[in-house]
């Protein structure tokens, strides 16, 4: 069975179709310009990216790019999802061993959709003494929100549909598309 293919504005992965959302062009063109706005606020400050995987590692990858200015990068594994929705608890399955006391973090999530996990992140964080924390979202899920969480800068807000592509997958596939693909109902 062929799992992937990717025609023009539609990609198939397993045994769903996705059409286009955001073409790679959108997408860059938006982290280039977070990137200019975290410059601003974080030049001076080096700040430490730390990079939710693994959907956010491909954001956080460009993010850190676009950023002009001495900074780190870090990375946590949480988990709180499956298949195409959101269940199950949160846990640290991989932490940051770094001493964060004193350190201006930059939280990058791949997407926000009931706001479980950063709500969860932020909660951990705060608990290791950061000089301060911000939240920057690829994607957000306004309309899918149960716990209350401030992202400060949001890529995209989307619908309450699933998607895939620049890092998020549906069952291990299309974390590698340069754009965004919604499922097609
Ligand atoms: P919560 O509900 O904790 O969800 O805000 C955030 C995590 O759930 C995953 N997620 C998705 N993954 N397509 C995906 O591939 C989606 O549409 C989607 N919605 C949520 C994702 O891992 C995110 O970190
Ligand atoms: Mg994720």
């Amino acid at each position: 069975m062929e799992t992937y293919s990717n025609i023009n504005d539609h990609v198939q992965l397993h045994d769903r179709l996705f059409v286009t959302l955001f073409t790679e062009e959108q997408v860059q063109e938006r982290v280039r310009e977070i990137g200019a706005e975290l410059t601003g606020a974080y030049r001076d400050k080096c700040p430490l990216f730390v990079s939710i995987l693994s959907g956010a590692f491909v954001f956080a990858a460009d993010l850190m790019r676009a950023f002009d200015g001495d900074c780190e990068v870090g990375f946590v594994k949480l988990s709180s999802y499956s298949g195409t929705r959101s269940a199950g608890d949160v846990q640290t399955v991989m932490g940051l061993e770094k001493d964060l006391r004193g350190r201006h973090i930059i939280v990058v999530e791949d997407i926000v959709d009931t706001g479980r996990t950063l709500h969860f992140f932020l909660d951990h964080l705060r608990s290791r003494q950061p000089a301060s924390v911000c939240t920057v979202a690829f994607l957000r899920k306004p309309d899918a929100a149960v716990f209350p969480v401030q992202v400060d800068y949001v890529g995209f807000d989307i619908e309450d549909r699933f998607v895939v592509g620049y890092g998020l997958d549906y069952d291990g596939l299309g974390r590698n598309l340069p754009g965004v693909f919604q499922l097609s109902e």
